[in-house]
């Protein structure tokens, strides 16, 4: 599934986090990408061991933790520390797909990439073009979110950004191991999920029906969280 969060850095943020890159040092984004997608990938990259890119992966990892949505549609179990990257003119990323495992920093620590997530950090006026792709089986979605909106898709699936013809494109962008770690069931639990907090806003007072729901969801987090 491809889903839409809102508003996962507040505006001071935000702020903060432009003003910090706008100074930053950024790298050929091909240092971290793999035997294929270095042969369709033009754009610059914060360097993942920068302080930049660790304190401004703080900011945005806090915006993570108190975000409800993010939690109920990733249910993260490790979040790569968030990467930042920049396209310019005439930079683009061909289509790709994520590499399943990736080492975090220079530490043993391993993840499964079961959700990428891009975090958008400038308006979609201040660029032409940029737009990400997702491939599912309906043909590609584009995404180009406002400032401070975020994206998370299945990693499984094929992506591309496109090339920016005006202005610059900045993003943050992570992967996700889930504690579900099938977009299907991941999918049905969200649903289930948003369906029981509708229902306790909208029908007043305890009710059976709605305790068996709730036992339903978290049988079938038990069920499948694979750890
Ligand atoms: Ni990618």
């Amino acid at each position: 599934m491809i889903v839409r969060i809102p508003n996962v850095l507040t505006a001071e943020e935000l702020a903060t986090v432009r003003e910090r890159l706008a100074k930053a040092s950024w790298v050929d984004g091909r240092v971290t990408a793999g035997h294929q997608g270095a042969k369709v990938k033009a754009n610059l990259q914060l360097a993942e061991d920068s302080s930049d890119a660790r304190e401004l992966g703080a900011v945005v990892l806090r915006g993570l933790e108190r975000n409800a949505l993010f939690m109920s549609a990733v249910l993260p179990r490790h979040v790569y520390p968030p990467m930042f990257n920049k396209y310019e003119p005439g930079m683009n990323f061909g289509t790709h797909i994520d590499g399943a495992i990736r080492q975090i920093g220079v530490t043993p620590q391993r993840i499964r990439t079961d959700v990428s997530a891009t975090l958008f950090l400038n308006a979609p006026e201040d660029y032409d073009g940029g737009e990400l792709l997702v491939e599912d089986t309906y043909g590609a979605h584009s995404v180009k979110l406002p400032a401070g909106d975020m994206v998370i898709y299945p990693a499984t699936s094929l992506h591309r950004v496109t090339p920016v013809t005006k202005g610059a494109r900045v993003a943050s962008f992570f992967w996700v191991q889930s504690l579900v770690k099938d977009d299907g069931e991941r999918s049905l639990l969200f649903d289930l999920d948003r369906a029981i907090t509708e229902l306790g806003q909208t029908v007043p007072g305890e009710s059976a029906a709605m305790l068996r729901l709730t036992a339903s969801y978290h049988n079938l987090v038990r069920k499948w969280t694979g750890m």
